[in-house]
């Protein structure tokens, strides 16, 4: 049987969210089938998340800005075309550090500004403990990185640290590798124009905020188990700061 164009596309878009691209393809459903394996060792999970980034990363790229260039080949001139605009990666720390190398893999030259969210304990809310982003950034074509779109706390967080930054919510782009619906309704209630590329849309979030099916924990799967969390000294000086105001 003839496979149809949508199809051959490997993309669709949800039915609730307009601006959410999935990634319907046989090698993305291949590769997230093994970082979902609780079996698949941290070495080879690395690998996938990067694979199934650059694959994201196809997509979410596709309108990018160029500019006419000529380049000389062996033979003659040729008419070419180079990125416009330097692109933003902006990963959440620190499964978001999993995406970097997918997404570099094809924009070396994008530059990299990390974000350190974490979820306060007590009142729920998403508190930013580390920001490296550039002061102003209108005019910059920003990608957000977070494999998992678990409560969307965070993502609603750094996409509002980007807009008060000066960015366009039309140069924003959410990329996942799972999103949970939850997350999904908390994001596009709270950024309704955001455009956001994922391979999958999960059944539900368990109490403890991980998404079922899901992979687990992906900064873990990643990292190691307990490397790399919120360093404690960095919350206390939070509460020290919020207590003097
Ligand atoms: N973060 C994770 O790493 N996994 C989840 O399932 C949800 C949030």
């Amino acid at each position: 049987m003839e496979a149809s164009v949508s199809a051959m596309s490997g993309l669709t878009t949800h039915p609730q969210y307009p601006n959410l691209v999935i990634l319907d393809h046989p090698l993305v459903a291949d590769k997230l089938g093994r970082v979902r394996d609780a079996a698949t060792p941290n070495k080879e999970f690395r690998e996938l998340c990067a694979e199934l980034a650059t694959l994201l990363a196809w997509p979410a790229t596709a309108d990018l800005e160029v500019t006419d260039t000529q380049v000389a080949t062996p033979l003659a001139w040729a008419n070419a075309k180079s990125i416009t605009r330097v692109p933003l990666l902006v990963p959440i720390l620190r499964a978001g550090l999993g995406l970097v190398p997918g997404f570099h893999a094809l924009m070396p030259q994008a530059t990299v500004a990390h974000v350190g969210i974490y979820r306060d304990p007590d009142t729920l809310e998403a508190v930013p403990y580390y920001v490296n982003l550039p002061e102003q950034l209108s005019g910059w074509r920003a990608f957000v990185l977070d494999p998992m779109l678990a409560t969307g706390a965070s993502a609603i967080a750094s996409i509002t640290l980007l807009l008060e930054r000066g960015a366009d919510i039309s140069d924003l782009r959410y990329i996942s590798l799972i999103a949970a619906p939850e997350g999904l309704r908390a994001l596009f209630g709270e950024h309704p124009k955001l455009r956001a590329y994922t391979c999958a849309v999960d059944r539900h979030l368990n109490d403890h905020g991980y998404i079922v099916p899901g992979l687990g924990d992906a900064g873990d799967r990643l990292y190691g188990a307990g490397a790399g969390r919120v360093p404690e000294t960095a919350v206390r000086a939070i509460r020290r700061r919020e207590r003097k105001q």
